[in-house]
């Protein structure tokens, strides 16, 4: 087989990357290790910002989104019982909040890649990537028992965190910077009406509560709990009374209850890794770079690494122009390391944190604080939620 792009992982990166790459007149073929099904059926977070909602319908693939993602024009934060709304819409001039379950992006990319004509090789084994430093890189795989293989003029690795394609970057050639959180999110799906019209990121009661929607019919939940905890610990009873704990605002406000029917542990943790590129590999998303899931960054950074290199990339294969993928890592890095700072910055504001002093926990009330008080903190974290501008 031979395509011009090789492809590592039918995620968010790896299919918007194709879309993209598609518009541009630019062949391209995606490898990925799951089935359909369980691409389509993993449950991730939800919340898309405002260019990545226009590109969406820009490619033609925002119809279903349109009608049944969740706009909203703001969240609200709580503590201490009470809860301030920061109006998102007002502060950047018109963006809204997109709440539309990654795995909804994800179902309507591949009809959508599927229907232009694009090839996808699900269920694929022993993906390994090779030739990375020369001029004719390939992708070898196994797939319904046969070996394949994939030559291509680029590759990229956008097969998150645990796939080969960061590690085809040799060692010495790459630096990591990383850091463990000491709690996780236990995130429930429920049965049950919906409790209020946006999302509500609260931290009391010894902890955070994030309270989020599918639908009119299913909500999003999840709540601070130690990483290593056992899923089994957690009763629907207990679930509910720690969730009322941290939302509950004694003014009357109702948290709907109704049946859990999904709930999973996840850790959180914040993952570099630089350069993004080596010879005429370019890893992307996941591979390259994890936010803690508190700022709602993950997707859309993903995307926004797939737009600079599309961009790159098309540069390239109609002018013989280099310099677009050169400064690809570079590019990149500038939008990461500011999400970076921000589900920090979200992060540590909102959960309880045990191993800090008094000292740092107050400072993250006076964070708080500062939102409710000031426009300025309000604005700058209202248009980091919904998407800083391209600097590209
Ligand atoms: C979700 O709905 O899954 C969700 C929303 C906001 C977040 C994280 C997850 O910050």
């Amino acid at each position: 087989m031979r395509t011009r792009v090789g492809i590592v992982g039918a995620g968010p990166a790896g299919l918007f990357l194709a879309h993209l790459l598609h518009r541009a007149g630019i062949e391209s073929v995606i490898v990925e290790s799951r089935s359909r099904a369980d691409v389509e059926g993993t449950v991730r977070a939800g919340v898309l910002e405002d260019w990545v909602v226009h590109l969406m319908n820009d490619l033609g693939l925002g119809g279903r989104m349109m009608r049944e993602g969740h706009f909203h024009d703001g969240i609200s934060l709580q503590w201490n019982g009470e809860r301030h709304h920061i109006d998102i819409r007002t502060l950047t001039e018109g963006k809204r909040v997109c709440v539309y379950p990654q795995h909804e992006v994800l179902k309507d990319l591949i009809a959508g890649r599927l229907n232009n004509g694009g090839e996808i090789v699900f269920g694929v084994t022993g993906t390994a990537i090779h030739g990375v430093e020369t001029d004719t890189p390939s992708i070898t795989f196994r797939h319904h028992g046969a070996s394949e293989s994939l030559s291509c003029d680029y590759v990229v690795g956008a097969d998150g965190f645990h796939g080969p394609g960061r590690q085809a970057i040799p060692r010495t050639c790459r630096v990591e910077y990383e850091k463990i959180y000491p709690f996780g999110w236990l995130g429930i799906l429920a049965r049950a009406p919906l409790s209020w019209h946006e999302l509500i990121y609260a931290n009391q009661s010894g902890g955070f509560a994030l309270l989020s929607t599918r639908s009119t019919e299913v909500q999003r939940m999840y709540l601070q709990c130690d990483p290593a905890d056992d899923i089994a610990r957690w009763s629907d009873a207990r679930i509910w009374d720690t969730l009322h704990a941290r939302l509950d605002t004694g003014d009357g406000w109702v948290l709907h209850e109704g049946e859990i029917f999904q709930k999973g542990i996840i850790p959180l943790r914040s993952f570099v890794c630089e350069p993004m590129r080596h010879g005429r590999l370019f890893i992307a998303g996941d591979a390259a770079h994890i936010v803690p899931p508190t700022g709602a960054k993950g997707l859309n950074l993903a995307v926004a690494d797939m737009l600079v290199l599309a961009r790159a990339l098309e540069a390239k294969f109609r002018r013989n122009d280099d310099a677009g993928l050169d400064g690809y890592s570079r590019t990149c890095l500038r939008r990461i390391w500011k999400a970076e700072r921000f589900s920090w910055y979200m992060t540590t504001m909102l959960h309880r944190n045990d191993a800090e002093t008094g000292f740092e926990r107050a400072i993250h009330f006076a964070d708080l604080d500062l939102v409710r008080t000031s426009d300025s903190a309000a604005r700058l974290l209202a248009e980091n939620y919904v998407g800083l501008p391209f600097d590209t």
